[in-house]
This record gives C-alpha cells, sequence and structure tokens, in this order.
C-alpha cells in the first residue's frame, strides 16, 4: 500500500465572528472533527458549498493555521510550531495555489524575478544558475522569454496562474494544496490549466488537495473525494464510486446540480430551505432542514460514519434504508 503524504485526524477548527455590524460575537465551528488522508502522489478533492470549511481545512493542512484540537501529519511527522526553522524546512515541501493568480503575484516584479525568488530566500544552488532554473521552470508551464519579462498586469488570467505554478514548483514541493485553482479563469481556459497541472503532477510527482465546486473537474482530477457540509464531512470515498453512486442525500444534491446533456431539469434535485449559515448551526444533522428523506432522529442526533463495503464513509441516518443507486452522474 502506498503510503499517506498528508493525515488529518479529527481536525477542529473555532472562530469567533460578529453578527451584523454592531452584533454580538458568535462561534463558528469552521472545520468540526475531520478526518482525511492523501496518499503519494494521488490527488483528493475537498467539495461543498461556500462557508463548509474547504479553505480552512487547507489552510490547517499546511500548519498555516492551528486547529483547536487534532492532529496533522505529513508524511508521518506532527508539523512542527509555525514559523520555526524546522516548520519552515518542512513548509518548503507543501505550497498553496489560491483562487485569485493575481493576489498571489507582486504587481512591481517581473515573472522571472518573480519565480526566482524563493530559490534567492531560500539560498538554493549558485546564484548564478538561478535565473535559468526559473526560465526553465516557466517553460514547463508554457510561458516563454517574453512572459518571463512581463509585468503580471501584462499577462492574461491563465498565464498568471501559470506563472503562480511555476513559483509555487520551483522549489520543488511534493504537497501542494490547490484552493479554487481556476474558478477565477475563462471557461476555455480552465481545462487548459487543469492539464497542465495534471501533467506537472505526473512529471513532478505531486500530491494535491484540490479543492473545488466544479464536480467535473473533481472526477478528472482526483482518486478520492471529501463532501463538506457546515464543517463536517458527509461523504468521503473513490471520486468514481461517489460521483456514480453517492449515498448522501447532500452529495446528491450536489451532483444532480451539474448541467448534463440529456438530463430534464425536472430530474434535478433543488437545495431547499435556508443556504448553510455556519453561526446558526442546526442540531443533530446540520443538512436536516434541507434534506429531502430527513426523519425524525436527523433533527436531534449527529449521524456517525459509517463505512459500507465500497470502502466509502457516510454521515446519514438514512444510510441502511438507503443503499447507493446508480445515477446519470456527473
Ligand atoms: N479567519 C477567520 N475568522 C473568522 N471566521 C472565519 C475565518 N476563516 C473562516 N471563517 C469562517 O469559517 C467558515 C468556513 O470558512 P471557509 O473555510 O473559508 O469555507 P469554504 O472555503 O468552504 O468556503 C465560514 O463561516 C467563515 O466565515
Ligand atoms: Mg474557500
Amino acid at each position: 500500500m502506498t503510503a499517506n503524504i498528508l493525515e488529518l485526524s479529527g481536525i477542529s477548527r473555532s472562530y469567533s465572528t460578529r453578527q451584523g455590524l454592531f452584533g454580538k460575537r458568535v462561534p463558528v465551528r469552521a472545520v468540526d472533527d475531520v478526518s482525511l488522508s492523501l496518499q503519494e502522489g494521488q490527488t483528493l478533492a475537498l467539495v461543498g458549498e461556500s462557508g463548509s470549511g474547504k479553505s480552512t481545512t487547507g489552510r490547517i493542512a499546511l500548519g498555516l493555521e492551528r486547529p483547536n484540537s487534532g492532529h496533522v501529519l505529513f508524511r508521518g511527522s506532527e508539523l512542527p510550531p509555525a514559523d520555526t526553522p524546522a516548520w519552515r524546512r518542512m513548509r518548503a515541501q507543501m505550497q498553496m495555489i489560491y483562487q485569485d493568480p493575481l493576489a498571489a503575484l507582486d504587481r512591481r516584479l517581473p515573472i522571472l524575478d518573480q519565480t526566482r525568488e524563493p530559490l534567492d530566500i531560500h539560498d538554493v544552488g549558485p546564484a548564478s544558475e538561478r535565473n535559468d532554473k526559473a526560465l526553465a521552470m516557466l517553460d514547463a508551464v508554457g510561458l516563454n522569454a517574453g512572459h518571463a519579462a512581463s509585468l503580471p498586469s501584462q499577462l492574461s488570467g491563465g498565464q498568471r496562474q501559470r506563472a503562480v505554478l511555476a513559483r509555487a514548483l520551483i522549489m520543488k514541493p511534493s504537497l501542494l494544496v490547490c484552493d479554487e485553482p481556476v474558478s477565477a479563469l475563462d471557461v476555455s481556459i480552465q481545462a487548459q490549466v487543469v492539464n497542465l497541472l495534471m501533467d506537472l503532477q505526473r512529471d513532478l510527482q505531486l500530491s494535491l488537495l484540490f479543492i473545488s465546486h466544479d464536480l467535473k473537474v473533481v472526477r478528472q482530477v482526483s482518486q478520492r473525494m471529501a463532501v463538506m457540509y457546515l464543517g463536517r464531512i458527509v461523504e468521503y470515498g473513490e471520486t468514481r464510486l461517489l460521483l456514480s453512486n453517492s449515498v448522501h442525500p447532500y452529495t446528491r444534491a450536489l451532483i444532480s446540480a451539474v448541467p448534463v446533456a440529456g438530463r430534464r431539469t425536472r430530474e434535478r434535485i433543488i437545495l431547499t430551505g435556508e443556504p448553510p449559515n455556519p453561526a446558526a448551526r442546526p442540531a443533530g444533522c446540520a443538512f436536516h432542514p434541507r434534506c429531502p428523506i430527513a426523519r425524525s432522529e436527523c433533527a436531534n442526533v449527529s449521524p456517525a460514519f459509517t463505512t459500507l463495503p465500497d470502502g466509502r464513509s457516510v454521515a446519514c441516518h438514512a444510510v441502511d434504508g438507503h443503499p447507493p443507486i446508480e445515477e446519470v452522474g456527473v
């Protein structure tokens, strides 16, 4: 069996946020008892509506945020305290790609300089070779010498995200957390960047934690996926299984919302009720107010995980009477 590069066990993270401009502060459980693992060289997708705790989980995985409880293991070792030399050494192995490439780039610095910068900061190799290394990395992400001399504002959105990738990969990390990496790009460009990411993953043996709400992309890039709702995982297993035979009613609703040629709109499950509000999390199963198959216990008792014979975990009281069904899928 392949080793895990990343393991999160029982991670929880709360914030206190103000309700309204002058409202009182209320605790928000952004991530609640999340356990996940990612195998070396593979991709684990995290999906769920906005506010479900995906980004917080990604930041915790990189040690950019400390959990209130739980453990993060990178190649079997606990992340050292932030900003220590041991943490910096481990952090050089992990990089994050955000949705907005412009925010990740320095507007005043040519792309070549930004790509080379991590080598300068960490004093990697002879200084005279760093420009060549940066140019080679830019070439690997599909940017040429002309792009290298440009400022971020002179590039298109897709080219900027390629530049972000070059900078993230120049230190040869082994783990990349991608937080909605193509959501801000034109649809026509998204596929190119996703394909590039997959090529780079293969060539550089990268492991990816891939946060996305686009299930078509998730199907293309990931071997396993976890569906989050209000800070908790509700279904977790092989992407192929979840997208063709989802069990949790929330996963079903997400899949159903994806337009598929040939499927009539009225066959879709429409998510009803209030969108999830982390500051007013319903008791019992947090999804029960919107759930088409909720029963009385769902309002009172939080469902435990059940592991099905196909290896997936599902947190749903109705799972026994609700076996996987063949769906149109994504
Ligand atoms: N730094 C923070 N301070 C206060 N609340 C936060 C902070 N980060 C995240 N949250 C809250 O935690 C919840 C989950 O956020 P997030 O992890 O960004 O979800 P997602 O990425 O799935 O949209 C949200 O309600 C968000 O407002
Ligand atoms: Mg997010």
